[in-house]
């Protein structure tokens, strides 16, 4: 297993054949979310290969309860701006739903704009079956798509809430074989969301293209996570595939309640905080605001 596949001054785009040869490799490939320019950049200097715009932005940056009403203008402008910080990583913008199940062609338009307007480097969507053929739509049309198997939160409800996929053989053998027809269909990756390892590991090995894995074990070819929960910004629970590498609402808040007790207490800002002027220009300010001030009785 290789540790590091580039020069950390090497910021050129990485490619779709280059990150296809991290698999075979066995190099374990790495992807976050980000939904601005700072954060993405973030990602960019710290190795990571891909950068996912997800859907998860309605949950963790537009505060709904799920990813269901996130729009598509929504997503494209976190789109742009994530695009403006990664330079290196892929960058893959997460298509809301309603924006690619309706048609082909619904799929084509909107998956243009992601690419186009967006800046994406390739859209993801969720599931297979009929969406097969937006795949194939997309990638025909010039758009690399990474797939979403498993638990594809779009269709939670359906799914029976945010849980695990795939425990029985009927099902794990229904996601086996829809991995295959989405590689068939053209994908570049698939990320594979709550399904057991034994069964990731072999969808991963069936598989010519990489597997990202959240929640899907050690074997998939990478891993991803969401932003929020990485870095210890999500409230509540988390699921428990989740590691959580920072306090980051921790040291927020802490540094907020500093501020707020500096402001009040009149020791922000201090000195070092201001901008200086010369006595002279000082004096003849004040000379000339004495000149014409109004005296006290004529306000
Ligand atoms: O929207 C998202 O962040 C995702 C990842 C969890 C894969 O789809």
């Amino acid at each position: 297993m290789t540790t590091s596949h580039r020069r950390s001054d090497d910021r050129t785009k990485m490619s779709l054949p280059e990150l296809s040869a991290l698999k075979g490799r066995r190099h374990r490939i790495t992807m976050v979310t980000a939904y601005d320019a700072p954060s993405a950049r973030l990602a960019d200097e710290a190795g990571v290969e891909i950068v996912l715009v997800g859907d998860s932005a309605a949950m963790t940056v537009l505060g709904h309860d799920s990813t269901v009403p996130a729009t598509v203008e929504e997503m494209l402008m976190l789109t742009r701006a994530a695009s403006r910080g990664a330079r290196r990583p892929i960058v893959v913008a997460d298509m809301p739903f309603g924006s690619f199940q309706v048609s082909d062609e619904r799929a084509i338009e909107n998956g243009v704009r992601f690419v186009k307007e967006g800046g994406a480097d390739a859209v993801k969507i969720e599931g297979a079956g009929r969406m097969l053929t937006r795949v194939q739509a997309l990638v025909d049309a010039g758009i690399p798509v990474m797939g979403h198997l498993g638990l594809t939160p779009q269709s939670a409800m359906l799914l029976g809430g945010l849980k695990v996929q795939g425990r029985t053989a009927a099902a794990a053998h229904r996601f086996y074989d829809a991995a295959l027809a989405l590689e068939h269909a053209g994908c570049f990756a698939l990320v594979l969301e709550a399904v057991p390892p034994p069964v990731a590991a072999r969808i991963t090995e069936a598989l010519g293209i990489p597997t990202i894995g959240i929640g899907a074990g050690a074997s998939c070819d990478g891993q991803v996570l969401v932003w929020h929960d990485l870095l210890g910004l999500t409230p509540g629970p988390l699921p428990r595939f989740v590691k959580q590498y920072a306090d980051l609402a921790g040291a927020t808040r802490a540094a907020l309640q500093a501020y707020v007790a500096d402001v009040r207490a009149g020791t922000f800002p201090a000195a070092q905080h201001t901008y200086a002027m010369s006595v002279e220009e000082l004096e003849q300010f004040e000379a000339e605001v004495a000149a014409v001030a109004p005296r006290p009785r004529d306000r």
